[in-house]
């Protein structure tokens, strides 16, 4: 039995729009305000979600606010290093605490209506004329900030709203195995922007779970294949309990190009063509294969071989046989509900994609480019790069410009009157339907 076909024994009675099967996903689900409403109340309130990159919060007393959908959590590193998220009200009136990011002055929370103060662990420290409240106000417990469920992987602080969720790492195995593999842990933030974009945020995500779409898409990536593409690409499509899924190489580090000026060429697009997973500290290091190729070695295996050395050489840590592992030769993995890790070498592709102000047809797309720094490298706090426009050239790559592109017009589409919904490919969109299944699964519980 397969994971989709387990998934399906669930009772989806109760969930509006409901899949049926493995190869069709109802139009509604990507716009219908009540399909919405219950995404709100039954998914994302309870569901473990990435909040944050650790790097953002390198310090005591540093803070940052997650946004999703209604809620405002804000996450905050403590004197010890480790992290609380609290919602973001005052126990007063309600009055949101801090916005954005940034670091407490003097290791508080002060509310800037009447001047409430928390410490950073949400215990009360102050109260401005407490003889005009009622005791049974102003209890110590009752005063704390209500803390929300946090925990830690993959250098990314995941919260839960829900105080009987089950532990983090339950919840995203197996995949979070398969990233420990290829050193999720020492990646970092090397740059991070976000766009806006009208569509669904499911809609927007779809489009990194397959790789069907890079023919037509992506046409410079395919390297001649043509309508080859992507049957011929040696690409396994694998899907996960929870929701996860990923695509990857099956033969990892052997006939992946078949000269040096090949692969090359392949990196050189892929580093101007999205300025990550590829970076230019790689293609320097590949450049050296002009001459340092070992007679009868495969190209990909000298990739690897060279990164390794250079890896060794300047401290980069890499885990021992990340190179065996079919995700570190530019795997696509997606982490259920809503965060994708595109690794290669030492460097990861990463996107995060949320409902955006509580409308079914926009989202929020994060995008980081992250790489591993020499253990020597200083910590840099993390910080957004800014917010821009879908079709900024200046801002985006030729890639990511082209996934955009798409995005959109497919929301458009959906409203079209005869279509009823998305058919899928068995083959390459089978992370799409397992996505879904595990949705219905989650919106189906009371
Ligand atoms: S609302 Fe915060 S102190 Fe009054
Ligand atoms: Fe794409």
């Amino acid at each position: 039995m397969t994971i989709i076909d387990k998934i399906r024994t669930v009772d989806t009675s109760g969930v509006p729009f409901a899949m049926k099967d493995r190869l069709h996903v109802p139009r509604e689900r990507y716009f219908d305000r009540g399909f919405f409403e219950l995404e709100k109340e039954r998914l994302w309130s309870r569901t473990w979600q990435m909040a944050c990159r650790l790097e953002e919060i390198p310090e005591p007393n540093d803070f940052t606010e997650y946004e999703i959908l209604d809620q405002s959590i804000l996450v905050v590193r403590q004197q010890d290093g480790s992290i609380k998220a609290f919602f973001n009200a005052c126990r007063h009136r309600a009055t949101q605490l801090e916005r954005g990011a940034g670091r407490l002055a003097g290791g508080k929370f002060v509310c800037p209506f009447h001047g409430w103060q928390w410490n950073a662990d949400g215990t009360n420290r102050l109260v401005y004329g407490k003889t005009g409240f009622a005791p049974e106000c102003l209890r110590p417990d009752d005063l704390k900030l209500r803390e929300c469920r946090a925990e830690t992987w993959g250098g990314i602080v995941w919260i839960n709203m829900d105080p009987n969720a089950g532990p983090l790492r339950d919840a995203l195995h197996p995949i979070a195995g398969k990233l420990d593999e290829v050193g999720i842990e020492h990646m970092r933030v090397k740059w991070w922007k976000e766009v806006i974009l009208n569509a669904n945020w499911k809609m927007a995500q779809e489009a990194f779970l397959e790789g069907y779409h890079v023919m037509q898409t992506h046409p410079q990536l395919t390297m001649g294949m043509g309508e080859s593409y992507p049957a011929d690409t040696g690409a396994d499509y694998l899907v996960y309990e929870n929701g996860h899924a990923c695509f990857q190489r099956k033969d990892m580090g052997a006939g992946g190009f078949a000269t040096v000026d090949q692969m090359l060429g392949f990196y050189n697009l892929l580093a101007q063509g999205m300025d990550a997973q590829i970076l230019d500290r790689d293609i320097h290091v590949l450049e050296t294969l002009r001459n340092n190729l070992k007679p009868g070695e495969d190209v990909m295996a000298a990739s690897a071989r060279v990164i390794r050395e250079y890896n060794e050489a300047t401290g980069i840590p890499m885990p021992a046989g990340a190179e065996l592992k079919p995700l570190y030769w530019g795997g696509d993995a997606f982490v259920f509900p809503n965060v994708f890790f595109l690794p290669y070498y030492s460097n990861v592709l990463a996107y995060r994609i949320r409902p955006y102000n509580n409308d079914p047809e926009m989202c929020r797309f994060d995008v980081w480019s992250l790489t591993t720094y020499p253990e020597s490298h200083p910590p840099v706090r993390a910080k957004l790069l800014g917010r821009f426009d879908k079709e900024d050239a200046d801002r985006w790559g030729l890639i990511p410009r082209q996934d955009f592109s798409n995005i959109e017009r497919q929301q458009r589409g959906l409203h079209t009157k005869g279509y009823e919904g998305h058919r899928l490919s068995t083959e390459w969109e089978g992370g799409i339907a397992n996505m879904h299944f595990e949705l219905d699964r989650l919106l189906s519980r009371e």
